[in-house]
């Protein structure tokens, strides 16, 4: 009997405990939440706090008018009501961000979330400076990051880790796509007088609302995707660029004759459909290139530098395809050649290639000459397969695939250049007009450079 009710007491007296703590980690978690749910809303309370403390300190009737007097007053100027507006979105994101973190298991949970450094909007959505807490990783919130996007209800997160800082990533929060039904966008330096090439050129805007300027010298350039993607208007925005450069000299090679004869009267040559004037214009410019190395030779340099008096040369090739499927076959495997010769040997030399071209695969661009172009804009392609010819192995898979452009989307690619990925974006666009404004003061400068030189010779 006695020992029955011992072991009576002994359950009962641990059936408690186990109540107590049930009872006592019940109340942790509910004091955190609370805690969390204070923290989470601090900003709005402050300014509560602040209204409620004027109030008080101005007393009575007075004081209820002085708050609607100050709230009335952030709303009516135009630049305080958006700056409160700008606080309290990226409150109300952050808040977002805290929640899909615990949700998606990056963080254990309240106070544990990868903190949000600052909030800024660009027209893709939101891009967040986050930086991970102890125990975490940026590979763990890349790893996540559909499951992020879809507590976020966004369209994608993008998470691109700092190189300095492994604690510290920039996090894209796509929400629309802002390149849909978007007008053209102009070409900034649309009305400037002179250009430089060795200058960056703004070649578009990416999902971030910023200008993508690539700098050409030393480089070149391989444009790829479907007919309409809008490679030769590329290619226009790069010759303009040139052209408005009086130094440097331009020479187009167009399959089509057509996409780029307004820019033929500022060329030193242009060669049409005719395999033999491609391939004269080629020879030309190869000529050019060893002369110019003669020259860094007897100068003891190794390449051209900005200052030397020595001129850049853009050699722009639209529809290269058609130039390398030529029924001659001679042609076809010299015109391959000297490219590749310019491609390999040029930079150093002031030579920059830019070619655009439907197909880039093997059968029609050989290798040798394609993996020699270091920057690469994939434009609306088929498949994604064609996306990774133009870009290389593997970028589709990564994200980077210009086979997921819409068809309506003309001028947006993916540009790998500079970066260490595919930057989406829109490219700058010229109308007719504007091809021939530019064109035209272009020729002004030229002419006016040669009557200087002319004058001063
Ligand atoms: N960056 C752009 N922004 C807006 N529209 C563009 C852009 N690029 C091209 N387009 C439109 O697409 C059409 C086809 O462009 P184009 O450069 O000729 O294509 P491709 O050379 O790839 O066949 C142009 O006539 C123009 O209307
Ligand atoms: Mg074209």
């Amino acid at each position: 009997m006695w020992r029955r009710s011992s072991v009576v007491h002994v359950v009962d007296e641990l059936a408690r405990a186990q109540r107590r703590e049930r009872w006592r980690v019940e109340v942790e978690a509910l004091l955190v939440g609370l805690a969390w749910a204070v923290w989470s809303v601090r900003l709005e309370l402050a300014l509560v706090l602040v209204l409620a403390v004027m109030q008080r300190l101005v007393g009575g009737v007075l004081g209820w008018i002085a708050v609607v007097a100050c709230v009335a007053g952030v709303v009516a100027i135009p630049r305080t009501r958006r700056f409160l507006g700008h606080l309290l979105r990226a409150m109300h994101v952050r808040r977002a961000w805290a929640r899909a973190t615990i949700d998606a298991g990056v963080a254990a949970g309240p106070f544990r979330c990868p903190g949000v450094w600052s909030v800024s909007r660009v027209p893709a959505g939101d891009v967040l400076d986050v930086h991970v807490r102890r125990g975490q990783s940026v590979a763990d919130l890349d790893a996540r990051s559909e499951h992020l996007a879809a507590c976020l209800r966004a369209r994608e997160v993008r998470v691109l880790r700092d190189r300095r800082n492994a604690a510290r990533a920039s996090v894209l929060v796509i929400r629309r796509d802002p390149f849909e039904d978007a007008a053209p966008v102009t070409w900034p330096s649309v009305t400037t007088e002179r250009l430089s090439l060795w200058e960056p050129v703004p070649l578009g805007v990416d999902e971030q609302g910023e200008h993508v300027a690539v700098s050409l010298v030393e480089r070149n350039v391989l444009i790829g995707g479907e007919p309409g993607a809008g490679k030769s208007a590329a290619l226009s925005v790069v010759i303009a660029a040139a052209t408005l450069d009086p130094e440097t000299r331009v020479w187009l090679l167009d399959g089509k004759l057509v996409e780029l004869a307004a820019w033929a009267p500022l060329a030193r040559k242009v060669a049409g459909p005719s395999g033999d004037d491609a391939l004269a214009l080629l020879r030309e410019v190869r000529d050019v290139m060893d002369e110019r190395y003669r020259e860094l030779l007897a100068k003891g340099q190794r390449k051209v530098r900005r200052g030397d008096g020595l001129p850049l040369h853009l050699v722009v090739c639209d529809e290269l395809a058609f130039y390398l499927t030529v029924p001659e076959r001679a042609v076809q495997k010299e015109f391959a050649e000297l490219l590749r010769d310019l491609v390999a040997r040029g930079r150093a030399a002031g030579v920059i290639v830019c070619a655009a071209t439907q197909k880039p695969g093997a059968d029609v661009v050989p290798s040798a000459l394609r993996d020699l172009f270091g920057f690469r804009l994939a434009m609306r392609c088929t498949t994604p397969q064609a996306s990774d010819t133009i870009l290389g192995q593997g970028w589709a898979s990564a994200g980077a695939d210009a086979s997921d452009i819409p068809g309506a989307q003309r001028g947006v690619g993916y540009l790998l250049a500079d970066g260490d990925r595919p930057v989406r974006m829109r490219g700058y666009y010229l109308s007719d007009e504007d091809v021939s404004a530019i064109a035209e003061r272009a020729s002004a400068a030229r002419a006016d450079k040669w009557l200087a030189e002319g004058v001063s010779a």
